[in-house]
């Protein structure tokens, strides 16, 4: 797609990886708005609250059949939405500081979209976001754990400074430290 001007308009997708709908999908969509007022990116915004998502079960019948995965559920739409996407904003939660289990769900099964289209996520870069309820909860951990979709440069937040920003906002946090 391309503006008035004929300047290819950038494709972001913001991912939240929390079950809630609180903090780290408040930073996402943030993140999103802030791009499509900046830099006019076209946005599209994927949560993984509520979300049919099957553990990847290691058959194999991605890398064999180049068909995608076997399992049928709400990363067909995510796929769909990466394979678009021209550059990601990944958010997650810390958990016993690593990613949230959602998140590590959506990233093992996101070898079944490289095995049936190794250029699907080709010269695209990506950002993370951590939040966590400590300052140093763990934040870097999940940048490791996240590395493999390209958790390049990676921010950490705590839910205090999340929810500083809530109030800045008049918004309602999520109720944590
Ligand atoms: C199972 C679980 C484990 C957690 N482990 C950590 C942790 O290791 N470090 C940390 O700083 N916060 C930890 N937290 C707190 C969350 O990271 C924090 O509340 C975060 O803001 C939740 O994100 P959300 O508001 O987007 O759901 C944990 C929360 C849960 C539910």
């Amino acid at each position: 797609m391309v503006d008035s001007m004929g300047t290819a308009l950038v494709r972001l997708l913001g991912i939240s990886g929390s079950p809630r709908e609180a903090s780290t999908a408040f930073v996402i969509q943030e993140g999103l708005k802030y791009a499509a007022k900046m830099f006019n990116a076209q946005t599209e915004y994927f949560s993984l609250q509520n979300k049919d998502i099957k553990f990847c079960i290691h058959c194999d019948y991605c890398v064999r059949e180049k068909k995608g995965c076997v399992h049928e559920d709400a990363m067909v739409e995510a796929y769909d939405k990466m394979e678009k996407a021209d550059t990601f904003i990944i958010g997650t939660p810390v958990y016993n500081g690593s990613i949230s289990g959602q998140l590590k769900m959506f990233l093992d099964r996101c070898r079944a979209l490289v095995a049936k289209n190794p250029r699907a996520l080709e010269n695209k870069v990506g950002a993370g976001v951590a939040v966590g309820g400590d300052r140093l909860g763990g934040q870097g951990g999940c940048r490791r754990t996240g590395s493999p979709l390209g958790f390049i440069s990676a921010r950490a937040f705590t839910t205090e400074q999340i929810l500083k920003f809530f109030l800045r906002h008049n918004r309602k946090g999520s109720g944590d430290s």
